[in-house]
């Protein structure tokens, strides 16, 4: 499926930003916490297979709707570093699903001018999911119109020691001095480093905790919590949250 028109289809560019301006309601960066799958699956009576299956299916929705709305950076918690305490079975089922994702939907992300970036060690997936993910991040790197940012084997603290580690790496290098290192330094060595500022957080499924998502990012970002389970997040939902953002002060400490 395409997407509407592009901003350079349009005549008349301004238009085309203030529309996505109301649409977004100026969130550049939105992030979420796809939570809820397997509760999803159990008030239906069905395996928790089916609620990840049914999630993919709100992601290939969700990433359609922030791209058309003129989101500049999606990013999705989808493998956390310590999801791999689940079963094995659930592990295989949600990598299975991670291939196909991958596999289907890479050709509809270059239509619609996605560029796809992943976020997290991804490297220590398996090598067939590694060589897919590097094949994709290569062909969409040119893509403007959205960044997909997928967090996989993603954890902030782990996020952070790797930030550490390369800063530290520099100070050995003599690159820079220790009572140099600034917050650019590390917002710059973290793995989201070209993304826009994240604007809002979503979390779906009732729980208020962060699960070592993008805890450097958050410092000032929108909080937005829905009870409403992953695969049942829908258009109206993603616009809900952003009309909660729309309506919320941003002091950034000033006043
Ligand atoms: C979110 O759904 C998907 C992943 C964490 C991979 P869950 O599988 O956590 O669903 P619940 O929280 O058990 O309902
Ligand atoms: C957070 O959900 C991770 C993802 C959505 C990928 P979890 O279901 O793993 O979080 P907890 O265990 O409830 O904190
Ligand atoms: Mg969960």
């Amino acid at each position: 499926m395409r997407l509407a028109p592009t901003k350079k289809g349009s005549t008349d560019p301004n238009a085309d930003a203030a529309h996505a301006a109301d649409l977004t309601h100026g969130a550049r960066h939105v992030a979420i916490i796809m939570d809820g799958n397997g509760r999803w699956a159990k008030k239906k009576h069905l395996p928790r297979a089916l609620g990840h299956k049914k999630g993919v299916e709100a992601v290939r929705n969700i990433v359609r709707v922030a791209g058309e709305m003129g989101i500049e950076a999606l990013t999705l918690y989808a493998f956390s570093s310590e999801n791999w305490s689940r079963p094995a079975d659930e592990i295989t089922d949600l990598m299975g699903l991670l291939r196909q994702y991958i596999q289907s939907d890479i050709d509809e992300f270059d239509e619609n001018g996605i560029r796809l970036k992943v976020i997290g060690n991804y490297k220590a997936l398996d090598k067939d999911i590694v060589q897919l993910i590097d094949n994709a991040l290569e062909r969409t790197a040119s893509n403007d119109r959205m960044t997909l940012a997928i967090a996989l084997n993603y954890g902030a603290q782990d996020e952070m020691l790797r930030a550490v580690q390369a800063i530290a790496t520099a100070v050995k290098k003599g690159d820079v001095e220790p009572e140099q290192i600034n917050i650019s330094h590390m917002s710059g060595a973290l793995d989201t480093a070209e993304l826009p500022p994240l604007d809002l957080l979503i979390r779906t499924s009732g729980e208020l905790r962060l699960s070592n998502f993008l805890l450097w990012q958050a410092a000032y970002s929108e909080l937005y919590f829905t009870d409403v389970l992953w695969p049942d997040f829908d258009k109206r939902e993603l616009q809900r949250a952003l009309q909660s953002f729309g309506a919320r002060e941003r002091r950034f400490g000033g006043r």
